[in-house]
């Protein structure tokens, strides 16, 4: 019926649901778990139920003798053309080609692929990127904001709001410093600003301040100044950030990121609720004085003498601190952004950090339980020697640097597959496959481990990869080219005449399932793997199932295979923020 609306069919969901009725119907409880799963190898179907066993052994009976039950019950009439059991009592699922064709037919017309919008939307902010002022952003910046942009595409696809939330560090007592150098600099030059090398400033800027004693006196001046809204500390602290921004943006703006100043939520907007956060801590009994600070000491944290870890939320001198603006950053998140989820992507390094704020959080009642905030870690990025990737002579690698060599390398690596492309074509092509390679590195790993950063890796054309996936889905769109058909005018029936195309359909049908997994666990990762079967399932399909040749028909009902195939690969390839081109 759904289909009929021309709403696509989470299969998934859909089996699950007749599972879990015909599991009720056998005598498990209401509240049972079909554990319906893609299977992993085509002899065991489409689809794998798992759930029998649990309920079996609640209900004391033999796995095997629930499994024929629950068959009794699970009428998949128009669903499934076989169902069987396997081992202790799995049930396997083989899908229907009827079915298939006809949820192929939804998919291949909808500009979704047939992936529906979210019924419920939420509110999700997305903590990203977060360089600091002053400081080029470096590889360390990279990933987040690779990883986190990504998740801010996946959601908004899925119809959620996504609040993109730029944490930059704008804020701290280095600003007093900062200040100090940028004046000393616009006299010295003349009211020139050589912030172009950011790196550079801040290093100058700290040998200043570290050797000249009067210099540090106004440094420490300004810094008071700053936090007590001074106007002209406040104007001088608001071009050190614009300055750092504009350069940030370019880098964004390079990377194919969706981050806009709009989206710049820096530490500096959480410093009016410090001092009040501060005092209700002290009124709630949870923060305490010790020697001059206030510390909020955790049961859930220990010491290494182990007692309760003491977590510092004010100096001595009064300054804030780092989890202190992470504290009231949560609790804005919640209050005035109305977030139903939080996600950050710092890397693990900050784990405990992010722990112990948002225990404080949670005990403090800032934010519910029922908001979930979460930490998308991930692990560092390493060389080829395995230790944290840094330049020749040992320095950081700066991200603007990074990209002017992936798009060197792409220009050669493409400029000798296509000697005849005009010049504009290959080095919008150049800019596809360098920053792609750079992004889908990253994003087709597992996140949550270190990862080493691999230049002849990640441009090779074999492999899950950016030129790979970007190369498939080319060849997809060569189909169509080389018979010069418009894709779109095609209308024919489709007919799932063989396992190849079976199997091709299926995968085809489940981006919605993978979206979902990637929304949940927050891990493109995923999303690269099921693209990388999808191309490898097409082009099994592709050299086994004669497309152009074939009589119709065969002929356009492939061809609508093959509709949808660049269809998923785009939208895919879309959600993950790497760029497709035409050919290749
Ligand atoms: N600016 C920080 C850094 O460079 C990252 C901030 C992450 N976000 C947060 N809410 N703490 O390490």
């Amino acid at each position: 019926r759904a289909a009929k609306k021309g709403i696509q069919v989470n299969i998934q969901a859909l089996l699950s649901d007749k599972v879990s009725q015909a599991l009720i119907a056998a005598g498990a409880s209401t509240d049972c778990e079909p554990q319906v799963r893609q299977s992993a190898k085509v002899q065991f179907g489409d689809y794998q139920a798992n759930g029998v066993m649990a309920q079996a052994k609640k209900l004391g009976m033999p796995p095997r003798q629930l499994a024929e039950k629950v068959l009794e019950n699970l009428d998949l009439t128009g669903i499934a053309s076989k169902v069987e059991i396997a081992g202790p009592g799995f049930i396997n699922i083989f899908l229907d080609p009827v079915f298939l064709a006809a949820q192929v037919e939804q998919a291949v017309v909808s500009e979704r692929a047939g992936v529906s919008t979210i019924a419920t939307p939420e509110t999700i902010v997305i903590d990203y990127s977060a360089p600091n002022v002053a400081k080029e952003m470096h590889v360390g910046h990279l990933r987040s904001t690779i990883i986190g942009d990504a998740a801010a595409r996946t959601l908004s696809f899925l119809g959620h709001k996504v609040i993109r939330a730029n944490h930059v560090g704008d804020w701290g007592t280095q600003f007093g410093m900062l200040i100090a150098f940028l004046e000393k600099q616009q006299q010295e030059n003349a009211g020139e600003m050589a912030l172009a090398d950011l790196e550079g400033f801040y290093r100058e800027a700290k040998k200043h301040y570290d050797e000249d004693e009067a210099f540090a006196e106004r440094a420490r001046g300004y810094v008071v100044k700053l936090q007590g809204g001074d106007e002209y500390c406040r104007e001088m602290w608001r071009k050190l950030v614009d300055i750092t921004m504009t350069q940030n943006q370019i880098t964004y703006d390079r990377l194919n990121v969706t981050l806009t100043r709009d989206d710049v939520m820096g530490e500096s907007l959480y410093n009016a609720m410090l001092p009040g956060i501060v005092a209700d801590l002290k009124a709630k009994g949870l923060a305490v004085e010790s020697e001059g600070a206030t510390v909020v000491f955790l049961d859930e944290f220990k010491n290494k003498e182990g007692e309760p870890m003491g977590v510092i939320i004010q100096k001595k001198d009064g300054g804030y601190l780092y989890t202190t603006t992470d504290i009231a950053c949560a609790k804005y998140r919640y209050e005035t952004l109305h977030a139903d989820r939080v996600l950050y992507y710092i890397d693990s390094r900050q784990h405990q950090h992010l722990m112990q704020a948002w225990t404080i959080v949670r005990k403090a009642g800032y934010v519910p339980e029922s908001v979930p905030l979460e930490h998308h870690m991930f692990g560092m990025m390493l060389g080829k020697d395995g230790k944290p990737f840094k330049t020749r002579a040992g320095g950081t690698v700066k991200l603007a640097d990074l990209l002017d060599e992936a798009l060197e390398r792409a220009r050669k690596l493409v400029s000798e597959k296509n000697p005849d492309m005009p010049a504009d074509e290959l080095n919008a092509l150049a800019n596809a496959v360098g920053i792609g390679a750079v992004k889908y590195a990253d994003l087709s790993k597992n996140r949550t481990t270190d990862y080493v950063f691999d230049w002849d890796n990640m441009l090779a054309f074999e492999g899950n990869t950016a030129p790979y996936m970007q190369y498939a889905y080319t060849r997809v769109l060569s189909v169509f080219r080389k018979a010069g058909i418009d894709e779109q005018s095609i209308t024919a029936p489709v007919v799932i005449g063989n396992e190849r195309e079976s199997v091709l359909a299926a995968r085809l049908l489940q981006l919605e399932e993978t979206l979902a997994v990637v929304v949940r666990d927050g891990t493109p990762h995923v999303m690269c793997a099921y693209l990388y079967d999808v191309a490898g399932l097409f082009s099994a399909f592709y050299e086994h199932c004669p497309i152009l040749s074939a009589e119709q028909p065969v002929r356009d009902s492939r061809l609508q295979l093959a509709r949808l195939t660049a269809k998923v690969l785009k939208i895919g390839l879309d959600t993950l923020g790497i760029e497709t081109v035409e050919r290749m």
